[in-house]
């Protein structure tokens, strides 16, 4: 079933368990996202951002994500992930989506505050929950590369922020990375606990492909509730394919149920460590 209003996330972070969010570019990984949540019987996201809507087309990607959640035997959340463009936040506002996040992190804090409010203004009115970012985080979201450092949350920030935003969940720079680089990377628990202590909305880790399972589950504990998985799922997807061509297969759906069953395995993985 499609997941509408922010009571899940709230839930989990209550419970200190983490809602994984996948990101989707194809029907086979919206597919391999929905069947992991069905089977660990869990809330799941699916999302995509504008850069994975430049492969099919926003409308064809968000309209499969929606029938799938709808279809899916377990809540299924739909979210657009790193906007900048308030027109595609109203566009998938306007398709039904459960919510949105708009990313002013690399504006100044009054913008990024201006920016937020008026998304959050508009999306509260449609029962759509916001995500919004300060800080932040490094790296690509559509390939890995050896990213530059992030730019830290202050804990002192994110609290004025939330406040005057009414921001419903706050994605935090703590030190990940988006993508997967060579430099191993680490997460800064002890600035995640002071700004847990001021922030009083669940947070949001990005970049979490690569990260130690122990640094991933003490960041949940510490009120990480949703966690954003792209870079494990897109190279399983892609490793699939690779062994599909090798063994010069030429049947279609063979692929793509190999493909499908390659990226629910990572997704089945992720859920079970974020929900133990
Ligand atoms: P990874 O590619 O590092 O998993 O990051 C995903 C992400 O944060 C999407 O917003």
């Amino acid at each position: 079933m499609l997941s509408r209003g922010i009571d899940e996330l709230r839930e989990a972070w209550t419970n200190k368990v983490g809602i994984a969010a996948f990101t989707t570019y194809t029907l086979e990984s919206t597919r391999a996202i929905c069947e992991a949540g069905s089977s660990v019987g869990s809330s799941v996201i699916i999302q995509a951002g504008s850069s994975s809507f430049a492969g099919v087309g926003r409308r064809i990607l968000a309209s499969a994500a929606l029938a799938m959640a709808a279809e899916s035997s377990s809540p299924v959340g739909v979210h657009l992930d790193h906007s900048t463009d308030v027109n595609e936040i109203r566009a998938c506002i306007e398709f039904g989506y459960s919510s949105v996040m708009i990313d002013g992190s690399h504006q100044s804090f009054e913008d990024n505050v201006a920016l937020t409010r008026l998304v959050v203004a508009e999306a509260h009115e449609h029962g759509v929950w916001v995500e919004a970012e300060l800080g932040a985080i490094a790296g690509e979201e559509d390939f890995s590369g050896e990213s530059e450092t992030s730019e830290l949350t202050d804990p002192f920030a994110a609290s004025e922020f939330v406040d005057r935003t009414g921001v419903d969940a706050l994605a935090v720079a703590i030190g990940s990375v988006h993508g997967i680089s060579r430099k191993p990377v680490h997460l800064d628990l002890a600035l995640l606990a002071r700004i847990a202590q001021t922030v009083p909305v669940p947070l949001v880790l990005h970049g979490a492909s690569g990260l130690d399972e122990k640094e991933l589950r003490a960041a949940v504990q510490c009120g990480m509730a949703k966690v954003n998985f792209n870079t494990e799922l897109r190279r399983a997807y892609l490793a699939s394919l690779r062994e599909s061509i090798d063994g010069r297969s030429d049947d279609v759906v063979r692929v793509q149920h190999a493909a499908i069953r390659a990226m629910a395995e990572v997704a089945h993985e992720k859920i079970r460590l974020l929900t133990r």
